[in-house]
């Protein structure tokens, strides 16, 4: 069904893999709406509880937008590209079910926007992350300079994006911009192994968190007001019935997701 993107259910976890490993796993147009298609399945198919975004073989997670589609864009053209990437990010970062990134190389540009819009990142030991935009005579396009702020602070992610610096998964993990570093050949295993233990847990409820964290980032919420109004939402789940249960019974819950 998919020509630029190889997707694969393993559990309840859909591996989505960025499949161009001749162009470095560019993004072109043809990715990003493939991306999107998969991002909806995500969304809508029960049998998946949560989601990984990877790159196909050992150097690329993604080195960026295709650099190819940018040469003979307008301005007009500039601004509805960036738009349609928003709104595709936008859906990973807002997904209810966990999206994680699993970064196995070069994650530039469009990649390392891609990787900052799932929920979290783990990265292997060879893993490289940069905004290399100014280098082009652009700047990030898909929600760079907003994402890097909010995860490592104003001025790293000033200092990166004016410098188009790639820094290593080491270096990452001390910015907080990846969680783990692991690996190459344990990368999608432990990734795998946190989705499980957050895919055990009540599903409308790692919802809400997904919700009240990104209220945290939103200056049009007031994310303390939102995070009641959601946690007395809790209360009219039976989720809350079941892991209350279970709880008093000494056993593990079985969360339905209702
Ligand atoms: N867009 C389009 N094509 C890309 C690409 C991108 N962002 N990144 C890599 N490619 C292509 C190369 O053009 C090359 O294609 P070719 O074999 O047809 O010439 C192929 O992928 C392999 O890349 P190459 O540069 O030969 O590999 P490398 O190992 O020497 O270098 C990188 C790897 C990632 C450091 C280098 O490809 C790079 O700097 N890419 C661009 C990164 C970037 O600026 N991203 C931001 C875009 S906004």
């Amino acid at each position: 069904m998919y020509e630029t993107i190889k997707t694969e259910l393993s559990g309840n976890t859909l591996v989505i893999s960025i499949n161009r490993p001749d162009k470095m796993n560019a993004l072109n147009q043809q990715v990003m709406q493939e991306l999107a298609l998969a991002i909806d399945e995500v969304y809508t198919n029960k049998n998946i509880k949560s989601a990984i975004i990877t790159g196909t073989g050992p150097k690329a997670f993604v080195a960026g937008a295709d650099i190819a589609e940018f040469l003979s864009l307008s301005t007009e053209q500039g601004v509805e590209l960036a738009k349609r990437g928003h709104v595709i990010f936008q859906r990973i970062e807002d997904s209810p079910k966990p999206i994680v990134a699993a970064v196995n190389g070069f994650a530039l540009g469009g990649g390392c926007e891609l990787a900052m819009a799932c929920h979290f990142r783990i990265a292997a030991e060879n893993a490289k992350f940069g905004q290399p935009e100014v280098n082009l005579g652009i700047i990030p396009g898909y929600g760079g300079t907003q994402r890097l702020t909010q995860l490592v602070g104003k001025g790293k992610a000033l200092e990166l994006i004016m410098t188009g610096d790639m820094v290593t998964a080491q270096e990452a993990l001390s910015l907080g911009l990846v969680n783990h570093v692991v690996p190459a050949e344990e990368l999608i295993a432990k990734t795998t192994a946190i989705l499980q233990k957050i895919e055990a847990k009540a599903p409308l409820a790692i919802a809400r968190v997904v919700k009240c964290v990104n209220g945290a980032m939103d200056k049009d919420v007031d994310g303390f007001d939102l995070e009641i109004v959601e946690f007395g939402s809790c209360f009219s789940t039976k989720d809350l019935q079941e892991g209350a249960a279970a709880f008093i019974e000494k056993r593990a819950p079985n969360f339905k997701g209702e």
